[in-house]
């Protein structure tokens, strides 16, 4: 698909998200809780990763999106970093091959050449051998940040540019096509478990109209009942993209393109 940005045209609605994109936190505090070292709580999150895939998958989810390593999360003790890493690479080599038998593809976005060349071979690897599903794109954001997409997308601008000879035109959804998610609509419905409530430069871009739903509950505790909450809530809200109710009524809704 074609990337356009909500601040351009006005998006379709539909009454399931198309896209989901989720903060998994609270890995930790669920362990502590339960006198569990800190990556206890990383294992069962990988159980909750499982149930929320299948539960998109079975509601017709088309895009479901979780932050599982953030630009700033090396800040973290070494040991909980390789931790970290070494969960991903098993999730990688032991769960691709029940994703590909599930429709589902998968992405990986992020500035990935901070990882070592075996994860980003095993990425690769993943990604060409689920290219053509349909039923489900499941994006792993990894190593990434919102700032950090929106740099090296003004940096393949500008590089277009030099390459031109001269400025390309510069407008929302040409920037937009370049970021590492074009490929994907903005999110519906942003989910963040733990009781926190921000966005920790995940999706910065793409949030602009996403509707936000904040759970206290702890990401390994965030089962296929919780994301049917957080569904229910998106489904009672009204998205107006900067309307107002009235023009919601049927007879205003072809009037959806606005001034650029
Ligand atoms: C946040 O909880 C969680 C993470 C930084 C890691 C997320 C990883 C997983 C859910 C498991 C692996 C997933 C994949 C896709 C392989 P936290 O540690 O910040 O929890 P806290 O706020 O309670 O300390």
């Amino acid at each position: 698909m074609t990337y356009t940005s909500s601040t351009v045209r006005v998006p379709d609605v539909s009454a399931v998200p198309r896209h989901i994109a989720i903060i998994m936190d609270g890995n930790g505090r669920w362990a502590t809780q339960r006198r569990l070292p800190r990556v206890a709580g990383h294992t069962r999150g990988l159980d909750a990763v499982r149930s929320a895939v299948d539960a998109c998958a079975r509601r017709g989810v088309e895009y479901l999106t979780l932050f599982a390593f953030s630009s700033e999360n090396w800040r973290r003790p070494v040991d909980e970093v390789s931790f970290l890493m070494r969960l991903f690479v098993t999730a990688l080599e032991r769960e691709i091959g029940k994703l590909h038998a599930n429709g589902i593809r998968l992405r990986v976005v992020g500035d990935l050449s901070m990882f070592d060349k075996k994860i980003q071979d095993l990425i690769t690897r993943a990604e060409t051998k689920t290219a053509k599903n349909t039923r489900l794109t499941l994006t792993i954001a990894a190593n990434y940040g919102g700032r950090w997409d929106i740099m090296q997308a003004t940096r393949k601008l500008v590089e277009e540019s030099v390459a031109a000879g001269s400025p390309v035109e510069v407008n929302e959804n040409a920037f937009a096509q370049h970021l590492a998610m074009a490929y994907a609509p903005e999110p519906d419905l942003f989910i963040r478990t733990g009781g926190e409530q921000r966005i920790s430069n995940f999706l910065l871009w793409q949030l602009a109209y996403t509707e936000f739903y904040f759970t206290d509950t702890y990401w390994p505790d965030f089962d296929a009942d919780a994301l049917g909450r957080a569904i229910a809530s998106y489904t009672e809200r009204e998205r107006r993209f900067g309307r107002t109710s009235a023009q919601l009524e049927p007879q205003s809704q072809n009037a959806d393109s606005l001034p650029c």
